[in-house]
């Protein structure tokens, strides 16, 4: 399955429910085994709801891309300028990757990089000079593939937990004019 080459297309409100369905299963199959059950089911019905998905759809500054693969999506990236998870972002004009999720048997198969590769561009072509993004602290997948790409810790973390599971995520950036 390597190489393969995805259509991205914008994400819009008519998507919502495979977006929400999309969204579920990837952070599902993520962090299945990281808190309990019922913190699950609580965080999936809360942020990957028709009507939380639906709302930030209609936010056009909150912009989801699908990559489809024969027509069906196999994984999403959202981003958006945004400063509200780390204010010291403000004193540069900054993208972040608010999300990047693949379903499982699309992994290492170029899905991912095709996401990535589209963000760089967005950020590149409209001349942000940092983009940015949290991960969990061990998801030592993740931070591989974003180290790939120059993301590096910026040294400042933030709480991200699932209901009462606590968790922590960390801040990774990558000046664009960085190699
Ligand atoms: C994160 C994600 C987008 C990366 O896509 P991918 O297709 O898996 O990425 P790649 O295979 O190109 O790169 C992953 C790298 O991590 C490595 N890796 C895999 N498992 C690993 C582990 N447990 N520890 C460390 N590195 C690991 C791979 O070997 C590969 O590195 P390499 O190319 O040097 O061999 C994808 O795995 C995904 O959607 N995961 C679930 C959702 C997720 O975690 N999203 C990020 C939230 S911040």
């Amino acid at each position: 399955m390597n190489g393969i080459k995805p259509v991205l297309r914008r994400v819009v409100p008519e998507d919502a429910e495979v977006l929400a369905r999309l969204g579920a299963e990837t952070f599902f199959d993520t962090f299945v085994g990281t808190c309990t059950e019922e913190d699950m089911k609580g965080y999936l019905e809360q942020t990957y709801s028709v009507e939380t998905v639906l709302r930030e759809l209609s936010d056009p500054e909150d912009m989801f891309f699908f990559a489809e693969v024969q027509g069906a999506p196999v994984g999403y990236i959202r981003m958006k300028e945004d400063y509200e998870g780390l204010p010291l972002m403000r004193q540069w004009k900054a993208l972040e990757c608010k999300r990047l999720y693949v379903k499982k048997e699309f992994h290492k198969t170029g899905v991912a990089q095709a996401l990535m590769d589209f963000f760089m561009e967005y950020a590149s072509k409209n001349r942000f000079e940092v983009v940015w993004l949290g991960v969990w602290e061990f998801n030592f997948r993740a931070q591989r593939f974003y180290s790939k790409y120059g993301f590096v810790p910026n040294g400042q973390s933030h709480p991200f937990p699932i209901g009462s599971t606590p968790q922590t995520d960390i801040w990774l950036w990558k000046f664009m004019n960085a190699p």
